[in-house]
């Protein structure tokens, strides 16, 4: 486990009611959400649409004021920064991909980039050279005059994914990033991501409903319905759970146990279910042979295609060369 004396963002007690007037009434989207991201870590959240995961990046990024608990970032608490501090602190520390690219739609891909430093202060010659090295490590050097509109939606991800990284941030705040890229440039993505986590250490909280983006992350959190009801993976700290242990069951019948119940109750492994009654479930161990889940699997590409079943065998390649198909990435098996 990592040692928590470099804590780059904390969060306690974190509430967030949306108030509304109409017939439906408040919402109330987090409900106690404790987390501490320490520096050079890569975190995902993980949870079913509607469950808080954007309302929680942005309480985190200090886009929004939570209606009640505390975000400290680099040591200090957001509430108690005047509004320039805070500004001058995220635009030091953190940086935002959303799933949206939020480009500035009057400026060219360049400039959008460049932007953030032009904030800072830096020359425009300065800033536009360091953007377009960026936009030629991800592959869109040659669109660098194009205006958002012009680019596709890969295209304009990956110029909002350069410009969240010319600041060098120590913390990237990402909203499904990968959620607008095919397969391949979402791999692309995610590898140079896991290239600026080991190289220059820097950590990442990611919203994601893709699991190579999740398996990319040290440990996963799984919110549901504002609480934190499980983590998954190396790191895991059972104070960044809710207190309280409650169990959610969705509409499929799915439950998850947090990590301490599972630990609680023996393990993994098969139950029964004696009696059948409302309210209660009852369950006991029918087995003693426990499943072994691992949950550090790797993903590697896919020896065979799914669509045509062409095989691979040692090539590297990401598209079909039979079927055009592109290459899935499945769990491996050592
Ligand atoms: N501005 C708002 N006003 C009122 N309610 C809101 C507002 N924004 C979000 N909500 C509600 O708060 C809850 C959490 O929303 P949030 O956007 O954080 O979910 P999410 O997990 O990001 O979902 P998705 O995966 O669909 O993006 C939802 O019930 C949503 O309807
Ligand atoms: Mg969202």
């Amino acid at each position: 486990m990592k040692i928590k004396n470099n804590i780059i963002l904390e969060a306690n007690g974190l509430f967030h009611i949306y108030e509304s007037k109409a017939e439906d009434g408040n919402v109330v989207a987090l409900r106690g959400i404790n987390v501490a991201i320490v520096e050079g870590e890569a975190v995902a959240v993980v949870g079913p649409s509607g469950s808080g995961k954007s309302t929680l990046l942005k309480s985190l990024g200090g886009l929004m004021k939570p209606s009640a608990g505390n975000v400290s970032l680099a040591g200090k608490r957001m509430t108690r920064l005047t509004g320039k501090e805070l500004v001058e602190l995220r635009q030091k520390t953190i940086s935002f991909i959303f799933q949206d690219s939020n480009l500035l739609p009057h400026m060219n891909a360049l400039d959008n980039v460049a932007q953030p430093l032009r904030h800072q202060g830096i020359t425009p010659r300065v800033a536009r050279a360091k953007a377009q090295k960026l936009l030629d490590r991800l592959g869109v050097g040659d669109r660098s005059r194009g205006l958002p509109e012009q680019l596709s939606g890969g295209e304009q991800q990956r110029v909002a994914i350069a410009r969240a990284l010319i600041t060098d941030p120590k913390l990237i705040l990402a909203d499904e990033p990968t959620g607008a890229l095919d397969p391949i440039t979402s791999r692309e993505v995610l590898k140079l991501f896991s290239d600026l986590n080991k190289d220059f250490d820097v950590a990442f909280l990611l919203v994601t409903h893709n699991r190579e983006v999740a398996s990319f992350c040290d440990r996963s959190l799984e919110l549901r319905e504002g609480r934190f009801i499980a983590q998954h993976g190396n790191d895991v700290d059972i104070s960044d759970l809710s207190e309280s242990r409650e169990l959610i069951i969705d509409d499929t019948g799915t439950v998850t146990l947090p990590p301490d119940v599972l630990l609680k109750v023996g393990g993994p492994g098969r139950f029964e279910i004696p009696v059948n009654e409302k309210d209660k479930i009852h369950l006991e161990r029918v087995e003693n042979e426990k499943i072994e889940i691992n949950i550090n699997k790797k993903f590697i590409l896919s020896p065979i295609c799914p669509a045509c079943f062409h095989k691979y065998s040692e090539s590297a390649t990401q598209l079909c060369p039979e079927c055009g198909s592109s290459r899935p990435m499945v769990e491996s098996n050592n």
